[in-house]
């Protein structure tokens, strides 16, 4: 079946070979697929049309980093935060324990809520990481969760150590953990920070982890100078994330190897710490991709309308900057080429905002202009079993 969403005021098709903006817009979908996209006095006849009244439509946000999967709440280490106490890597251990005590079903309903506000907000496209269970069984069964509601599944086992000696805990990450987490992931993740893991701890995460057919991603110079970019950038990953703290050779070495900075300001934002420079780094060469890293601990925000709105104001990007990077950076961020853009051949995850441009993203913060999200040529219908 054909559908012609039409009297579109602003196609923002996120297109970086064709008009990244389109006016007075059609575009026709074909079962999950974009068929057509130009001028809406030339669409083609559809099965079925529907009117946007002017409102700008954009491709679904594709979330490239979030921690979805965890019972619990640290409300109060925000609060502690908020009244001087800094953000530290520890805090993670808390959700832990109330991960681990959680049941399958307590995990899931949990997970399926927050990919709910998600949908709401406009995001079609979400990674999911493990990383709040942190033993073989709890690890295996976060990813089990996730995947329920995504193919783009991390394995995170290296997120702390939670007990013991650090090297004994590396040797389980690469070992009995990785066998069990394997079969439910697509990528391997490691936090790699002063109080979390080294760079000669990632390294090796890592490449066990790519000898178990994982590709490799990592949190890196989030909360202070470190090697891990340079890591990532050796290792030729497809993206790095975070990127707080960077030295100029850090820039210079993305530039060089092609990894794409995921930068996540809704953690500056939750941590109260500087945000990172994207204006330096896409004047530099650098691909940037923006997402919500979603968790209980140093973002607990779902939005990523407000991910670029903070990236507008507070990190030099313009707002069609900012959208490329939720958008179609993203969706390289995961290695995707059939999400994040509106073009025929890709799918039809879409956004229609309640405004006439792409730029009341960043001009109305914290306004719920998303109203209405296409996941694969289809309006999302809320869930209500949630
Ligand atoms: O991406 N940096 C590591 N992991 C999360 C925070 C986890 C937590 O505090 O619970 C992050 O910021
Ligand atoms: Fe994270």
């Amino acid at each position: 079946m054909s559908v012609l969403i039409t009297n579109i005021g602003e196609l923002f098709t996120s297109d970086p070979e064709g008009p990244p903006t389109m006016e007075a817009a059609a575009l026709v979908v074909d079962g999950a697929t974009v068929a057509w996209t130009g001028a809406a006095a030339d669409a083609p006849p559809a099965d079925e049309r529907v009117d946007v009244g002017g409102r700008a439509v954009l491709p679904g946000f594709v979330d490239s980093h979030s921690h979805l999967v965890f019972a619990g709440d640290r409300a109060q280490e925000f609060a502690a935060r908020m009244a001087g106490t800094p953000y530290a890597a520890g805090g993670i251990r808390t959700t832990v324990a109330a991960t681990r005590a959680a049941t399958d079903e307590q995990l899931t309903g949990h997970v399926a809520r927050l990919v709910e506000e998600m949908r709401r907000q406009g995001t079609t496209t979400v990674e999911i990481k493990s990383g709040y269970g942190l033993t073989v069984h709890d690890e295996a069964r976060s990813l089990a969760v996730a995947r329920q509601f995504t193919e783009e599944t991390t394995y995170l086992g290296a997120h702390v150590v939670p007990e013991g000696d650090p090297q004994e805990y590396v040797d389980l990450v690469t070992g009995a953990m990785l066998d069990a987490a394997s079969p439910h992931a697509r990528w391997i993740d490691v936090f790699c920070e002063r109080g979390a893991f080294d760079a000669d701890q990632a390294r090796t995460i890592l490449r066990a982890g790519a000898a178990a057919g994982l590709r490799g991603r990592l949190h890196a110079n989030q909360l202070t100078y470190g090697e891990g970019v340079q890591l990532a950038a050796d290792l030729g990953l497809v993206a790095v994330d975070h990127c707080t703290y960077l030295a100029d050779a850090d820039v210079a070495a993305l530039r060089d190897s092609g990894t794409i900075a995921t930068l996540l300001p809704g953690v500056e934002f939750s941590t109260r710490q500087p945000y990172p420079d994207a204006r330096r780094l896409l004047d530099s060469g650098v691909d940037v991709a923006l997402a919500s890293d979603c968790n209980p601990g140093s973002c607990f925000t779902s939005s990523m309308p407000l991910c670029i709105a903070l990236a507008v104001r507070e990190m030099g990007m313009t707002p069609a900057e900012a959208v490329h990077a939720a958008t179609y950076v993203g969706a390289r961020a995961l290695d995707r080429d059939d999400v994040g853009a509106l073009v025929p051949g890709r799918r039809a995850d879409l956004v229609v905002l309640d405004a006439p441009s792409h730029v009341h993203l960043a001009y109305r913060p914290g306004v719920p202009i998303v109203t209405a999200t296409w996941v694969g040529g289809r309006p999302h219908v809320r869930a209500t079993a949630v």
